[in-house]
Parts: structure tokens; sequence; C-alpha cells
């Protein structure tokens, strides 16, 4: 069944407070509610209110005991047609709950995910983000820690109660119970609150919390000095859960985290853990006021909060740490996750206008995309401009539940401009494409932009949109002649002229990658590798040209062009940039991603050849630098104490992308030095990785299951590692080894994407001609799916590219796809995406 934006309609009721008390316990949970209802003008009975996975033991209206129709979507009951109270009692199973939505047990410890509709599986309710209410909870069980949202309202032997004065809606809900220590800090907001925080973790794990706390601290202030944002609770707690489906939840005063995003030590983190372990707890931490405060009248709204989110949090980073690394990382990963997701059968707008089920819209295109049109927002009107829309959207929308229109408008309001055109960034899916044409004559140069977007099943008739274009014009001696400006774009063919030029000026396109465009444009690249003054198009120059060569290799065998490698290497040399940024410079661009640039060249993408074309890369790289490897990889290793700051982390970057490439001459020598005297996992796991790669890693692997066996998360990398490194041939075989090692537990989804979702990222294994990986991901997602549909369904899109493939694998995909489809009683969140990647 299909929901629709354009259905929308407001809940009949308004929600007074809500009363709920569990009683705990492990497959008989019981929750008594008391819930007020008031008519609004115009309500007509009966109620509807949400359900699911309940049994009902009692409900009574004002007193009275009432029999409602239930369906396993929940009851309909009559009401009175003026307030009343609502109780029920309902009995859950947590034990039995796999999904990990509602109140589930992991590991022996209580606790919930509510959104996006998980609170219908806890207790009847309209479930729903534009139903905002005051929740009081009360807690009863043996579990020595009894959390839920808000301040703590008391507690005694056995139980515990938390108000949270802050209406809000059932998704941000949350409740914890069990055997739980805190690490404690402190934080006094500018207006003078004092707050408890807290991170609790499992008994073992408090060794790891101090880094959690510390960003937490951070990003408290951070949010009030750029954001002007304040706490508005007495207490702010954090908890690690191992057995969750995403990366983390922002419940109101009580965010619930993957353990996997929480916890952190040098000794069991990389550095790129430590970034993202802050971007998280800074993301869950500025829900608060973009999600809390004001949330999403729908779920079609979605980008409203996320897309916000996460433009706050990359802020956020760029300030902790090097803004061009933050920006480029962020570039790689938008091609990586959502550029396939916008050119495939997955593509949607960052306001999609239909759904089966929600769960499956909690993808890289409401996310990143939907940060990418912030940034676009903010580029078009200035920092001040932002600033002051911004301000107005938290005075006029503060305790309400929005939409995308009442974001706009108070840019409208705030700065006089019309936003329609830009509106259509939220309303049109794909990946429009841009073109460069160049004049110059008379000393005057022109540029002409031309825009288009490929038409798809929800943007048929596409129109175009409103694209800042920032650029800069540079000189022939590397001179900036023009600097950064922003052109917008905002016809589909469009020309802007530049007058009083000496000689004709080498354009320096997208800086900053201002738009989430696809450039088709011949730039002279080995020029803006050398002397471009914006780091972003600088590496984008060295991508590029990397990617032509790459192509060029897998298309004619040619060897790796000489520009490339000569650009590179001064790069590289340069001991005045960023060891982090350098490190950069030298990635080559996913195997995947070049197949995906084969395909839209109308190439078929051998995944064997590909990968050999980056292998040959790699030596050729290794060769051309074999000079300065070794003294670039000694100039970088870090003397002192592990700090997971951007300053060693960089350092650190630079010196395995060093090793990484001695190992290709070497054959491992020194990678071995390096796993044996490595004392953080920063190297220790670059070291193992790199072993793996020149066949030398049997030793070390298994010295590294010995020293980690008692450590899930590492233990995760290594299950990771093994699939990622293996050689095309091996890569399902491997798959398949570990799924049957003891500590292959598929029920925990961490462990099931350590080697589920690692195969899918190894390209030319997952895609091997053999086909096996493809009957092997069937297997497993036929498995998982009966217990787990969220991250069944989320994995399922390992298969969204298949329309690349040549007809062979099209048909084995096909194949795969018809078995899952097939399988009877398969959930619908898994049935949604097996649908629509099919229809290709
Ligand atoms: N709101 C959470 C976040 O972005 C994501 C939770 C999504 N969970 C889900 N089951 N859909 O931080
Ligand atoms: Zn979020």
């Amino acid at each position: 069944q299909t929901i629709y934006l354009k259905d929308y309609e407001p809940f009949g009721w308004e929600v007074e407070d809500v009363h709920l008390t569990f009683r705990l316990a492990p497959n008989t949970t019981r929750v008594i509610s008391r819930i007020r209802f008031a008519p609004k003008p115009g309500a007509r009975g009966p109620l509807f209110l949400h359900g699911e996975a309940l049994k009902l033991i009692s409900a009574r209206i004002d007193g009275s005991d009432v029999t409602p129709e239930v369906t396993p979507q929940g009851l309909t009951v009559a009401v009175p047609g003026a307030p009343f109270t609502w109780e029920a009692e309902v009995e859950i199973d947590p034990e039995g709950n796999t999904a990990l939505e509602g109140l589930y047990l992991s590991n022996g410890m209580y606790c919930t995910q509510c959104e996006a509709e998980g609170f219908r599986k806890i207790t009847y309710y309209p479930d729903r983000p534009d139903v905002m209410s005051v929740f009081t909870v009360r807690v009863e069980g043996n579990e020595l820690v009894k959390l839920s949202n808000g301040n703590p309202a008391g507690s005694g032997a056995g139980w515990a109660e938390w108000h949270d004065p802050w209406p809000k809606p059932a998704y941000l809900f949350a409740l914890v119970a069990g055997d739980l220590r805190a690490t404690t800090g402190q934080f006094t907001t500018a207006s003078g609150r004092d707050v408890e925080l807290n991170v609790w973790v499992r008994p073992g794990d408090e060794g790891k919390t101090a880094f959690a706390l510390e960003a937490l601290i951070k990003s408290m202030a951070w949010d009030e000095k750029v954001y002007g944002r304040e706490y508005d609770l007495d207490v702010f707690n954090i908890v690690a859960v191992d057995d969750f489906n995403m990366g983390a939840m922002e419940n109101k005063g009580l965010n619930i985290f993957n353990s996997s995003a929480v916890l952190a030590s040098p000794e069991t983190s990389t550095d790129a853990n430590f970034e993202r372990i802050e971007a998280i707890i800074a993301h869950e931490y500025f829900h608060n006021w973009t999600g809390n405060r004001i949330t999403c009248r729908d779920w079609f709204q979605l980008c409203l909060k996320e897309g916000l989110t996460v433009f706050r949090d990359a802020q956020f980073t760029s300030d902790m740490r090097s803004a061009p690394v933050k920006r480029i990382t962020d570039v790689i990963d938008l091609r990586a996750r959502q550029f396939p997701e916008d050119q495939g059968p997955l593509a949607h707008p960052v306001r999609p206008e239909s759904f089966q089920e929600i769960n499956n819209f909690y993808t890289a295109t409401v996310y990143e995309k939907g940060a990418e049109v912030i940034g676009m927002l903010k580029r078009l009107v200035g920092d001040q401009a932002y600033d002051k829309a911004v301000s107005l959207y938290f005075d006029r929308h503060d305790g309400q539940a929005c939409t995308i229109e009442d974001w706009l408008t108070v840019f409208e309001d705030a700065t006089g401009r019309d936003l329609s055109q830009f509106k259509r960034w939220y309303s049109q899916a794909g990946t429009p494409r841009v073109t460069v044409e160049e004049g110059f004559a008379d000393g005057t140069y022109t540029l002409t932009l031309v825009q288009s977007l490929a038409p798809s099943a929800t943007t048929p008739d596409p129109q175009p949109q409103v694209i800042p274009f920032a650029m800069g014009l540079l000189g022939r001696d590397g001179s900036e002649v023009v600097g950064t400006q922003v052109l917008e774009l905002t016809e589909a063919r469009q020309s802007f002229t530049f007058g009083g030029l000496a000689e004709q000026p080498v354009l320096s396109p997208l800086r900053g990658f201002s738009a989430p465009v696809i450039l088709d444009y011949a730039a002279d690249n080995a020029f803006l590798l050398a002397h471009d003054t914006d780091p972003f198009t600088r590496w984008e120059a060295a991508r590029t040209l990397a990617k032509s060569s790459l192509l060029t290799t897998i298309r004619h065998g040619a060897a790796p062009d000489q520009g490339y490698l000569e650009g590179i290497a001064a790069v590289v040399r340069d001991a005045a940039l960023d060891p982090a940024y350098r490190a950069l410079m030298l990635g080559l661009p996913s195997q995947s991603e070049l197949a995906a640039a084969l395909h839209h060249s109308g190439d078929i993408p051998d995944p064997q050849a590909i990968y050999d074309a980056v292998k040959a890369m790699g030596r050729t790289l290794a060769d051309h630098l074999s000079d300065d490897l070794r003294d670039i990889y000694t100039a970088h290793q870090v003397d002192g104490p592990y700090a997971p700051d951007a300053e060693q982390a960089g350092k650190r970057a630079l010196a395995n992308a060093m090793l990484s490439l001695l190992t290709k001459l070497d054959d491992g020598a020194q990678a071995q030095i390096q796993y044996d005297n490595a004392t953080n996992m920063t190297e220790q796991l670059a070291a193992l990785a790199c072993l793996i790669r020149a066949d030398k890693g049997e030793d070390a692997l298994a010295d590294f299951a010995a020293q980690w066996s008692g450590d899930r998360l590492v233990m995760d990398k290594w299950f990771s590692l093994q699939v990622l490194e293996a050689k095309p041939d091996n890569a399902a075989a491997t798959a398949e080894d570990l799924t049957e090692h003891p500590d292959f537990n598929y029920k925990n989804p961490n462990r099931f994407r350590s080697v589920l979702g690692a195969l899918a990222m190894h390209h030319a294994g997952f895609h091997h001609e053999s086909g096996y990986a493809y009957g092997l991901m069937a297997d497993w997602l036929i498995r998982l799916d009966p217990l787990n549909p969220q991250t069944t369904a989320r994995m399922c899109t390992v298969f969204q590219t298949w329309k690349r493939y040549d007809p062979v694998r099209q048909e084995m995909i096909a194949a795969a796809l018809d078995r899952i489809a097939a399988e009877p009683g398969l959930s619908r969140d898994t049935t949604e995406m097996i649908t629509r990647i099919r229809q290709a």
C-alpha cells in the first residue's frame, strides 16, 4: 500500500499528556498508558490508534471498559465528542523482537528505537510526528539503571520516573534499562543551566567513553556559538547499544547509539572511527533543535530535519578539523552512495512524494543530498542572510511540526528572494549535468553553462534548477585573475562574461563542489592540479586525471598517464601541504565509480578489468614515487601519545598511504614491522590490510583475532577486512567461510554488514563472473528478512546498479532478485526495495 504526500490530513485530536508505565519482563513486558485526548474543532469519531504486535489486555475510556475493533495495524474505538482519558494495558515481547524496532533486548539490555514508526509496537497511539505531547514515564524492573526522556522525576526500589516537559512526537520516545555504567560530565549553558552529561555503557566499556563525552561538550558549545541554540533539560544521556539498525537516534534527552558510533579508544578505533563518532555525537545533539524542538509534519518532510542536521554536523566537523578535507571526503561519500541512488532505479526526490515503507527512505538522497541543498541555499543567499533566516525559523516554528514550505518561507521572508525555482531541488530526482563552453575575444571571457537532467520515473519532465556555480579564473602564470564568484545558473543554457582580461584565463570550475552535479568539462586538469587556489577543485583535478587515465587503461590497455603521475608526485612531495590533503590526493576513484563512468559513456563495465587497472595504477604510482616513499613514510610517523585530532590523523593517513605503496615494492616487509610495533588501531589495521594484499596476512590475521576476540567492534573490522582485501576470485568464498565462523551472528546488524556489506563493497568480488556472490547475498537476505526487515531492505541496495552490467550478469542478478521476491511472507520493507530495483 502506497502513501502519498498529497493525502496529508491533520489529526483530529490534541494529545494533552501521556503517562506510561513499563513493567519490564523479557517476554511479557506490560505497558500501561493513560493519555488525555481533546477533540479539535470539527473532529468526529471514531478514533484510530496505531498498534502492531501488541496484546491488548484492557482498554478504558474515562474509567469505563471499552472493546475496540483491533486489526494488525491498530485499533478503532468510539470516543466522546469532549476531552477524554484513554487507558490501555498491553503486553509485548522485547526478547522476541529481532527487528530492533520498538522495545527490544540487546544482550540483556532493554532499549528502544521508535523512529520512524516503532512506537506503535510499544502501545496504541497516534504514531505520527505531527502529534506532539508531554510524556511522563515510570519504569518498573530490577534492572540497575532505568532511563527515559527528559528529567528524572523520582526513583525508589525497583522503579524510576522521568518527565519530559517538552512536547514531542512519539518517534522521539526512548527507554533504556539494564546493567549500565556511566561516565559523567557537566556542561553549563550560556544562560546558566547546569546540565549533567552521561555516557552509559555496559560494564567493561567504561574506558571507551571519554572521547564521546568530549565530543558532546564541544557540540553543545558549538551550537551555542554558531546557531545560538542552548540545551533545554537538566540531563543529557547517551547510551551505547550493540544491536542497532542504524548509526544513532536523537531521542529527546536520551540519545541511543549503535556502540560503533560512540565507543572509542586509540587501541580499538581508527582515526576514521574517531572522526565519525565525533560527527554522529554532534549530529544527534544538533537534532535537539533541528528535529526535536522543531520536528516534521509528516515523514515526507524527513529531509527538513536530516538534511539540515547533516549540514550542521558537517559545519561542525569543518570547524573542529580541516574544512577542505571534510568537504572532499563528503564529496567522495556523496558520489559513492548518493549518485548511484540518484542515477538508478531507487532515484527519488530529496522530499519523496510517495512511499510504502518510510524506513526505506532514510537514504543518502534525503540525508546527504538534503544537506547539499542547504549548502546551496546558504551559498546563494550568503552567510548573513542564512543566519537571519535560520534565526527566524527557530523563532517562528519552535514547538511545531513543519514542512519544507515552512523552511523555504523563512528564507523568502528573511531575504525577499523568490525560492520557487530553487524548490525543484526538493521535488526533482536525479543528478543534473552541467556542461561548459568557453570563448575568448577582445579581452572578454565568455562562460556558457548548460544544465540538463535525465527524466526518471519520479521526474518524467525535468525543469531547470537553480545551480550555484562557484568558479574562479586563473592566469597562465597560476595567479588568480578572478577570485571565487558564485554564478547563478537558472536557465537551461546561460552565458556569463568577464571583461578586461589580458589573456585567455583558465577556468577553475565548481569550486568547493558548490552543487551536487556532474560536470562535463575537459578542464586543464594538469594546470589546475599544479596551480588552483581552491583546495576542492585542485583535488578534483587530480581525481579527474586519475579517472581518465584509468578509463584509458580499462578501454585500451594503455599505461597510466604520465602527466597525472608527475602532477601527483609534485603534490605528494610538497611538504607545505597538509598531510591529510596529500593523502587524499593519492586516492583513486572507486571501482564502482569507474563502472558508472563506463556505463554513462555507453560501455559495459568489466569488473575484473577495472580491478586490474586500479591495481596496475597502484603499482605504477609506487614505482614512480619509489625514491620518496620511505622518506615521506618516516617523516610522518607520530611521536608522543596518540591523539585523535586532525593533525595526527593526517600524518597517519599519509604514512599509511606511503606504506600501502611501499608494500607493492617490498612485499610487505615494512607492513610487518608496522604491524608488530603498532600502538593504535589506525596503524595496526592499515598494516594488516597491506599484509593481506601482499598475501602475507595469515599470521597477522590469526594474531589479530587472538588479541581482539573479546571486542565485538574490533572483530567486525577483522571480518570485513578479510572480505575487502580478498582477491576477486576469492571474495565470495571468503565471505561465505566467515558466515560459518562461530563468531558470525547474522542477527547483529554490525556483524551482518561486516561480512555481507563488505562483500558488496568489493566491486570485482561481488560482480565476479561466476555470479556466486549474487546468490550468496540473496540467500542471506532471504534468511535475515523474517527477523530484521529494516537491515535486509537496506542491504538490497547492493543490487541497485545492476543495469550497468552485461546481459549475463543482469540475468543472474534478476534471478537473485526474483528468488527474494518469491519468498512467502517477505516483509513490506524488502518487497518495496526489490520491486523498485527490479523494475529498472
Ligand atoms: N534520526 C536518526 C538519525 O539520523 C536515524 C534513525 C533512523 N532509523 C530508522 N530505523 N529509520 O540520526
Ligand atoms: Zn539525523
